[in-house]
């Protein structure tokens, strides 16, 4: 039985538990009762400035019993093994993002969660959020037509020259930019849209990727990073193709543009909750095709979901995917955030960050050097 106000253990008490924290505040149905965290001096920071109870070890966590959910917000190198310690105890998860680093991992945990007849979700849970709903709304209302071709972006801006050494949460955490170097832009980021697509137009059917790491000293000499470019292919099975690009290099770009028979729809941001959707019709005035320059944004009556104020480079509420897994335990019906969804987000992603170099062929044919022109030679 869920006990109410649904009862919440955080493992992993980093720069994103205080985004979830502020999130979770919005809620009357929810409290976290105990937290843990192997840095205890972190684990001590968080607690005092949240005044929750540490706890020092996960088995001590577990076994209080007063969890009915735990978020597992550790680092992705630690994600399956704290979330098999919750299931094995008999506890739902909500995991970040990936659920695990390696596919198998994944299929075990999911497995597991299936045997133990407990939930498992994963973030990122902003396919529940405003613009993501209004997004899909407008496609199932025919607004642009038959959706055909989706552009995804997620590029961050040449993030290993910004002053990352600087950026601390509220709490006072750092941003842990060796793990995230580490684990690459893609684990990090491609779920913010990858699970928007899933949710629009259902699961993947093929991916055709391509990954590359451009920056190689990004920690250091001799420090492994992961790729920070990548593009995925994604084939849906109603014939809707999308291009998923990531990269920490690129000029910062979060747009998301379906591309349908009648017009075009795009959100600007996925990382705001609240970024306008906009459809631009296509008409033929005279010889000319044109996208009308001034769109018209997309609403929906009534009230949606809580939001949190716009913290660093997001205004998203982390609290979304938790809520609706408590609100489908509650209700006995199955959740929006599933096993099913996360194995499936983490295996797409894999294939997109896994893909180095690219299903290439070696180009046989050459052709010289070419000289600019004269007039773009001069001093
Ligand atoms: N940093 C962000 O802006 C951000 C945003 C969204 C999602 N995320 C995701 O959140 C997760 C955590 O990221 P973060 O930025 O908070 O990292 P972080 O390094 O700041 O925090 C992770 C915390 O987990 C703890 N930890 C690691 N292994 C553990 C274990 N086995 N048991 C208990 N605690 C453990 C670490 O000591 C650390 O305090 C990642 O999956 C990341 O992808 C991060």
């Amino acid at each position: 039985m869920l006990r109410n106000p649904a009862q919440i253990g955080i493992v992993g008490a980093g720069f994103v538990a205080d985004l979830y924290m502020r999130s979770l505040a919005l809620y009357d149905g929810v409290r976290v009762v105990g937290v843990h965290d192997i840095d205890t001096d972190r684990l001590g920071q968080f607690c005092r400035y949240w005044k929750l109870q540490p706890f020092q070890s996960l088995d001590t966590l577990l076994e209080t019993g007063r969890c009915d959910l735990i978020l597992n917000l550790t680092n992705p190198g630690s994600h399956c093994e704290v979330t098999r310690r919750c299931l094995s105890s008999g506890v739902h998860v909500y995991s970040e993002k990936p659920l695990a680093m390696q596919l198998s991992d994944a299929i075990n945990l999911h497995e597991l969660a299936q045997e133990k007849n407990l939930l498992l979700g994963s973030a990122p849970c902003n396919f529940l959020s405003e613009s993501a709903q209004i997004a899909w709304r407008t496609l199932r209302d025919f607004k642009i037509g038959r959706p055909r071709l989706v552009y995804a972006e997620l590029d961050d801006g040449f993030v290993t020259q910004a002053p990352f050494n600087s950026w601390v949460s509220e709490s006072a955490a750092p941003w842990p930019y060796q793990d995230e170097f580490e684990v690459g832009c893609t684990l990090e980021h491609a779920g913010y849209y990858l699970t928007w697509l899933v949710a629009m137009f259902g699961p993947v059917k093929r991916v055709a990727a391509a990954s590359a790491c451009l920056i190689e000293d990004k920690i250091g000499p001799n420090v492994e990073t992961a790729p920070d470019f990548s593009v995925g292919i994604l084939y849906f099975g109603n014939d809707v193709v999308a291009r998923l690009t990531c990269s920490i290099l690129a000029t910062h770009d979060h747009r998301f543009r379906v591309i349908g028979d009648r017009g075009v729809m795009e959100v600007k941001d996925c990382w705001d909750n609240e970024s306008p959707v906009v459809v631009n019709k296509r008409m033929a005035i005279r010889r000319r095709l044109i996208e009308l320059p001034i769109g018209r944004r997309q609403k929906i009556a009534g009230p949606t979901h809580p939001k949190v104020s716009r913290r660093g480079a997001a205004s998203m509420n982390f609290a979304l995917g938790p809520v609706e897994m408590i609100d489908a335990l509650r209700e006995g019906r199955n959740p929006r955030v599933s096993a099913d969804m996360a194995l499936h987000i983490n295996e797409v992603t894999l294939a997109i960050q896994d893909a180095v170099g690219g299903r290439a062929i070696d180009v046989k044919t050459t052709c010289p050097p070419i000289e600019p022109m004269p007039w773009a030679s001069q001093p």
